[in-house]
């Protein structure tokens, strides 16, 4: 199911130029092996949230080969981002990467469970939550008191190519709307969907 009308979501891709080259190269990339990488759509808010926020540290829960973190290290002036992936290949090609765009100094990589990793950090002005879609309530839970003062968390895949409609709901769905409807109901956050591309949940700790 399309969340926005594929026209209007053209219509904003055309817009979306992208010139970096590292950024095509990663795109590329992401096309041929299938990878679910954010895509440009979201690459560009995150980079225009992070350059409004300017956070000293963002963590990033499933950096795959690191497309996401790629954009917040872009945007950051001097803080730094925590990337994590359990495979190592994935953390491996993120470093070429953000070593082919002068971008390593800013960045931490890590190999291991996302959580586990993330929560050894303390102040954490943007968390990113991209990785398994059944555990983002659990990360939320457990990163909550790891968020600064006014911290923002972002979430990908919230509308969850419309399955979040059915009645039938599979595991993954059934937690993604446990996750959604635990950070609107949370008197801690102000929360609200942005619904481009999979639907991305943007909430400010109060
Ligand atoms: C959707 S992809 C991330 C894409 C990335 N954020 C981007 O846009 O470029 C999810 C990634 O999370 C990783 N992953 C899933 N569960 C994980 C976990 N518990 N710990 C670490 N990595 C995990 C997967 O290996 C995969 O690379």
């Amino acid at each position: 199911m399309f969340i926005t009308n594929p026209y209007i979501e053209n219509y904003i891709r055309n817009l979306t130029n992208v010139e970096d080259k590292v950024l095509l190269e990663m795109e590329e990339l992401g096309h041929k092996l299938n990878f679910p990488i954010v895509d440009r759509l979201v690459g560009k808010f995150i980079y225009l949230i992070t350059k409004i926020k300017n956070p000293k540290l963002i963590v990033e829960l499933g950096s795959g080969f690191g497309y996401s973190g790629f954009w917040f290290a872009k945007a950051l002036i001097d803080g730094k981002v925590v990337l994590s992936d359990y495979k190592e290949e994935n953390i491996n090609k993120a470093k070429e990467f953000f070593k082919k765009g002068n971008l390593l100094e800013k960045a931490e990589f890590h190999i291991g469970d996302a959580l586990e990793i993330a929560n050894q950090y303390k102040n954490i002005d943007i968390l990113f939550i991209d990785h398994e879609k059944s555990r983002y309530l659990e990360a939320i839970k457990t990163l909550e008191n790891n968020l600064s003062e006014n911290a923002l968390v972002i979430a990908d895949n919230i509308l969850w190519n419309g399955k979040v409609l059915e009645q039938n709901l599979d595991n993954q769905t059934k937690k993604i709307k446990e996750f959604t409807k635990y950070m609107f109901e949370n008197k801690k956050f102000e929360t609200c969907i942005v619904p481009i591309r999979d639907g991305i949940l943007l909430a400010m700790k109060k």
